[in-house]
């Protein structure tokens, strides 16, 4: 199993986007997660399409692109036009779960299904074949800087469980409330893709890649 690292410019300086993106990018983390939000779904708003194009041009690293937007379908091929490399949905946000994931493939991408913490594991039990990933909510979206929710754990252990038993490769992805101390639980868990806000973009970007890199190879390699 591969495991990322995918820091989440949301916690980045706006004021100077680029390099707190090259400096990620530079120290090693193979994934820039870009959190959109539309005020509906979640309460706050983020940022759109425009700011995707224009920070495509600051690196080649995979662009993981989560939609915290109601009735995604709306924006996924504006999205991959922007750049995206993998489009996340929250399962809670769409009518059509299943088509909306043959249509992010259609645009090219790699498709994701997020669940809230509240959400059960049953939403996945006739879409999980058709999603690359599945990002597992560790906190409540629509903030950086959250405590992540303990229940979470158990959550993405069954989720493990459940993927093993369908032969899936699918990857799990933990979002929210990562650390260096939340970490190695979410590891065990059996989380392979991990998001960072706060935790890379609070402090030295380089340093704090390194270490989170760094624990993430030794996991691979125990
Ligand atoms: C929350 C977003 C997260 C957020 C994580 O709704 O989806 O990606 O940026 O921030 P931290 O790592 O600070 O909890
Ligand atoms: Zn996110």
């Amino acid at each position: 199993m591969k495991y990322i690292l995918s820091p989440s410019i949301l916690a980045a300086d706006f004021s100077c986007l680029r390099d707190d993106i090259r400096k990620a990018d530079e120290a090693g983390a193979e994934y820039l997660h870009i959190d959109v939000m539309d005020g509906w779904f979640v309460p706050a708003i983020s940022f759109g399409q425009p700011v995707v194009t224009s920070i495509r041009g600051c690196t080649d690293r995979f662009f993981d692109v989560h939609l915290m937007v109601q009735d995604p379908e709306r924006y996924i091929a504006d999205f991959a036009k922007a750049g995206a490399d993998g489009i996340t949905v929250h399962a809670e946000a769409c009518r059509h779960l299943d088509r909306v994931l043959d249509e992010i493939h259609e645009a090219g991408c790699r498709a994701g299904i997020a669940l809230n913490p509240a959400t059960s594991l049953a939403a996945l039990d006739y879409v999980c074949d058709k999603a690359d990933m599945v990002l597992v909510m560790t906190v409540n979206p629509g903030f950086g800087g959250q405590k992540l929710i303990p229940a979470m754990y158990g959550k993405i252990r069954d989720l493990r469980r459940i993927l093993d038993g369908k032969g899936l490769p699918t990857d799990i992805e933990v979002d929210g409330g990562v650390n260096i101390s939340t970490l190695p639980k979410l590891l065990d868990a059996g989380a392979n893709v991990i998001v960072a806000g706060s935790a890379v973009f609070h402090g030295d970007v380089g340093q704090n890649v390194s270490v989170l890199n760094g624990m993430l190879k030794d996991y691979e390699n125990r």
